[in-house]
């Protein structure tokens, strides 16, 4: 039973503040991804859990125990690090089993634990290699390995597939998908990469200049983003925003067309996603600028009132540069926010 709980966490590097307000609660055996641009404070958090940085205020609680004050090794947890620090001059056997020798654990246990994490990873033939003899992924793996080997209640893992290719990436984020859920470990899991956080991910947080934005489960985060910065960020192509002005009670003005919408003051923006649009006869008038066959679908891009909207539509249609066409949103798909606040409004 890993439960992690931060607190109201702030942290400031000499007058500049990395980390604002983090309250973030991390359920037993949940795989938490935290999702954000490069310098949003990701690793920084991951570095105060971990206890390798000290928060400038709040606490950090693990098993209903408070652990800021706790070195890294009283914690119960594993760290993969953003740039897997294996060790080049041991073998692949030693980097595994470093941790657990460091605890003056028997050599027979050390032996059996290596193994199985190897053999989870796919590298038991190369146990007796010299680490800075293999390539990048495999590297990887070793360190993923080291951290499974000490069965910690908490694995922190840091951009842990950042250095492979598209192809092993994939199949390692299956990998470690299964390997972490068969091994009822609790996991704080760091990408910049939206997909790779869609995929593994029971709940994302997403972090935006030090804050998290949003916390909820992938398709929440999808489906109903929190803030406009939310909706921005996943996606890709991203969701498309046009102003609407009100037009009477829970009425909206959008790109000309009257609409119906939440009973708020204007103006709202007016938010849907790429294949979220249809083309039909009726919607949002729009003028065709761009088209890209993508093969499964066809991308367009369009001129709606003055700004570039994006739609995502079948491949068999043709439309050219230049064409008069019609974007009928699916409404239930539709999503407004405050500008003024940039929160989501219902
Ligand atoms: N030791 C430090 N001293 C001063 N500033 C720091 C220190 N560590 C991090 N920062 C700053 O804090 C902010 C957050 O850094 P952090 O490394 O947590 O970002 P990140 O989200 O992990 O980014 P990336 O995706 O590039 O790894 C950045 O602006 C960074 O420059
Ligand atoms: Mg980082």
């Amino acid at each position: 039973m890993a439960e992690i709980q931060i607190k109201n966490v702030a942290k400031n590097f000499g007058g500049y503040q990395a980390l604002h307000d983090i309250d973030l609660t991390i359920s037993d055996q949940e795989f938490m991804v935290l999702l954000g641009a490069s310098g949003c404070g990701k690793t920084t958090l991951l570095r105060i859990v971990a206890g390798l940085e000290t928060a400038t205020t709040g606490e950090v609680w693990i098993n209903g125990r408070r652990v800021d004050h706790l070195p890294p090794k009283e914690r119960g947890i594993a760290m993969v690090f953003q740039n897997y620090a294996v060790f080049p001059h041991l073998t692949v056997f030693e980097n595994i089993g470093f941790g657990l020798r460091m605890q003056k654990m028997p050599n027979d246990e050390v032996k059996r634990r290596v193994e199985r994490c190897a053999s989870l990873m796919h590298i038991e033939q190369l146990l007796k290699r010299y680490s800075g003899e293999l390539s990048g992924g495999q590297r990887q793996r070793v360190a993923v390995a080291r951290a499974l080997a000490m069965e910690p209640d908490v694995i922190l893992m840091d951009e842990p597939l950042s250095n492979l290719d598209a192809l092993l990436r994939l199949e390692m984020r299956a990998e470690l998908k299964g390997v972490l859920a068969d091994s009822k470990t609790t996991a704080i899991y760091v990408t910049h990469d939206q997909v790779e956080a869609m995929s593994l991910a029971d709940r994302i947080s997403v972090m935006h200049q030090g804050r998290i934005v949003q916390a909820a489960s992938p398709i929440e985060v999808y489906r109903n983003p929190a803030a406009e910065f939310v909706a921005g960020f996943i996606g890709n192509p991203p969701m498309n925003f046009l102003r609407a002005e009100a037009a009477g009670a829970g009425k909206w003005s959008v790109a000309g067309q009257t609409v119906d919408g939440p009973a708020a003051s204007g103006p709202l923006q007016y938010a849907i996603r790429p294949e979220d649009l249809r083309l039909s006869d009726q919607g949002l008038p729009a003028r065709v600028k761009l088209v890209e066959p993508l093969g499964a679908h066809l991308q367009v891009t369009c001129d709606v009132d003055g700004t570039a909207i994006r739609a995502v539509l079948d491949s068999d249609l043709t439309l050219k540069p230049g064409d008069a066409i019609h974007l009928a949103p699916q409404p239930d798909r539709v999503r407004w926010f405050d500008p003024n606040t940039t929160k989501a409004v219902q």
